[in-house]
């Protein structure tokens, strides 16, 4: 056992859960045998407690580095800050910089609010818009965080959210009180949401995705535009994971439907917790009247992180780049596919890409897949969020060990058991409680 392995054991006696993002926990990639813990990192490099060098050909930080792990530009900014102080009694001329910078980039935008997380983000906008609807209910489409406000969705029927992105979310230490007032709806069900609407006259916020797995279809978010401005319901796009992968800023930019409010997170900092939730002027003001404040939302790093990382982004035209790659592994997964006759599922934008075998065993197979790969090298599972570090020559070697497996699983397919091959547990989908 490695030492990542040993320490994520104590872990667990320590923190429940073993660790704060479920999509981080061993459990979720390969039980008993993943590297868990890193000691350094670097481009799409990252190495493990025993000093093992992996590429990282599978989340890249749950999606926040697509300018690679300790990026010069970023982190040199960010350390003379650090120099000059992070946190003091005055505040920090770079949230407003930023804040103006969101604004050019959000031109309906009026107003500006901070956070260290996506899911307070999503928190904040709710308290923004219910500020200014004086309404209480919201429809959902998609994963919006841990918050009660989302997680209530749960408490109306047994696991709802599960077509949302997780299953299996738990509702213990959520107000039962809240049962109805958030309700979800299906992506591409207009018609669904217009019945929501319909029958719910104290509902003020739709808060969606702009797309998670698959694009809109007939009109669907303009038919949402319209509906949200004909009802004066506060439209909001939850960006926290799709912002900056397809367009410099938010994926609705493509579809050129505008929401009234809009949350960024994970990449706008390269990996520095920073998040902003961007609305419409009239909307925004309504935060005067309602309390949200905290320490923290002050520091200096994160929105210093989030100047340098866009003004490098926009150097670099990042987006431009991982959406390139993406779309060629997304090629280059069916064409491994195809070749071994195997069936596939993909989803996800081209920068969040991944796919799923159509088979019963496709837990196994993801399991196989991670455990093979780590021998050779690589961190990978059945996703790849690339970062402007993965080179061709990278994500060659990557498709060639690849091959090999495929042909595997192949065999698995015809009979031969994947079971005897895979050398600890099959890894958990969705959530569920570690004892
Ligand atoms: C669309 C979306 N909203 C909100 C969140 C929650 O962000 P955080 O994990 O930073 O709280 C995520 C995280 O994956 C997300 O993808």
């Amino acid at each position: 056992m490695g030492k990542g392995q040993e320490l994520y054991k104590k872990a667990k006696e320590i923190i429940p859960g073993g660790t704060m993002l479920l999509s981080k926990r061993p459990e979720q990639l390969l039980p008993d045998n993943w590297p868990s813990y890193y000691s350094k990192s670097k481009g799409c490099c990252v190495w493990d407690l025993d000093g093992k060098e992996y590429i990282d050909c599978s989340m890249m930080g749950i999606g926040t580095n697509t300018l690679g792990y300790a990026n010069e530009v970023v982190d040199e900014a960010v350390m003379q800050i650090i120099r000059e102080g992070n946190l003091t009694t005055l505040n920090c001329p770079e949230e407003v910089y930023l804040a103006e910078k969101l604004l050019q980039m959000n031109s309906w935008a009026g107003g500006v609010r901070y956070t260290r997380g996506g899911g307070e983000a999503n928190s904040v906008c709710i308290r923004i818009a219910r500020a200014f609807t004086g309404k209480d209910k919201v429809a959902i489409c998609g994963y919006h965080g841990w918050h009660d406000w989302y997680v209530s969705v749960n408490l109306s029927e047994n696991d709802a959210l599960s077509g949302h992105l997780l299953p299996g979310i738990p509702t213990n230490g959520v107000p039962k009180g809240l049962r109805g007032s958030s309700i979800p709806f299906h992506y591409n069900n207009y018609e669904e949401l217009l019945e929501i609407v319909d029958n719910n006259p104290d509902l003020g916020i739709i808060k969606m995705e702009v797309c998670r797995n698959f694009g809109p279809e007939n009109n669907f978010l303009q038919k949402v535009r319209n509906l949200a401005t004909e009802r004066g319901i506060v439209l909001i796009f939850d960006e926290c994971t799709s912002g900056f992968r397809e367009t410099f800023g938010g994926l609705y930019l493509k579809y050129g439907v505008e929401p009234d409010m809009a949350v960024f997170s994970k990449t706008m900092g390269n990996g520095y917790a920073i998040c902003a939730v961007v609305g419409r002027k009239d909307i925004m003001e309504a935060a005067q009247g309602s309390w949200i404040s905290s320490t923290f939302w002050t520091e200096r790093i994160g929105p210093t992180a989030a100047l340098a990382a866009l003004a490098e982004m926009e150097r670099t035209k990042s987006w431009e780049i991982i959406t390139e790659i993406g779309l060629n592994n997304k090629k280059r997964w069916q064409l491994l596919a195809d070749k071994y006759g195997l069936e596939i599922e993909q989803w996800g934008i081209p920068a969040l890409a991944g796919y799923t075998f159509k088979s019963k065993n496709h837990l196994a197979y993801k399991t196989y897949i991670t455990q093979e790969m780590l021998k050779k090298g690589f961190l990978a599972g059945n996703s790849l969020y690339p970062c402007i570090a993965h080179t061709p020559e990278i994500l060659d070697n990557y498709f060639y060990e690849l091959d090999g497996i495929f042909a595997q699983i192949r065999d698995f397919e015809d009979g031969k058991d994947v079971m005897k091959v895979l050398e600890g547990p099959i890894c958990q989908s969705g959530f569920k409680r570690l004892n």
